[in-house]
């Protein structure tokens, strides 16, 4: 989906372990101004419904997994994040919504601004006006 893609991240292994490391521009196509992780998920309970004019992610399954589904207003897609070798790059104006937490679900987002309530856009309708041309 155009604004959606999945990003494969190099892992460095070696027979300690695996350890992934995400530097502004070289991994994340955005300036980094914050980072939070969703963790102690219940199942069965979605989280998101939202979308944002001016806010870009990254979406890093670090632990467990669980599902995303994305909307751009024309069309929806789910993906599986499963792998912390798995980004999926959320750009502005996609509605998304995340579900099928897996126990001990770690979901990490790396964003482009900082935490800012009034910028949310949490109704779908309005959501389906504003991206379908009405005033963006
Ligand atoms: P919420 O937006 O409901 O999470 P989700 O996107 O998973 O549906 O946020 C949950 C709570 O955390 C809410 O009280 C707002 C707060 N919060 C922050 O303080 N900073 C942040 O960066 C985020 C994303 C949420």
């Amino acid at each position: 989906m155009e604004n959606c893609r999945l990003i494969e991240l190099t892992s460095h292994g070696d027979n300690r372990g695996s350890l992934i490391a995400l530097e502004k521009e070289h991994d994340v196509p955005f300036d980094i101004k914050r980072v939070y992780y969703i963790y102690d998920t219940k199942r069965g309970v979605p989280r998101g419904f939202h979308a944002h004019e001016n806010l870009e992610q990254l979406l890093i399954c670090v632990s467990g997994s669980c599902k995303i589904k994305v909307d751009n207003g024309k069309e929806k897609e789910i993906y599986e994040l499963n792998s912390p070798e798995k980004a999926l790059y959320i750009g502005k104006m996609i509605w998304r919504e995340m579900y099928d937490f897996s126990g001990s679900c770690v979901l990490m987002v790396i964003a482009s601004e900082y935490y800012n309530p009034e910028e949310y856009i949490r109704d779908y309708d309005k959501y389906i006006e504003l991206v379908n041309g009405g005033g963006i």
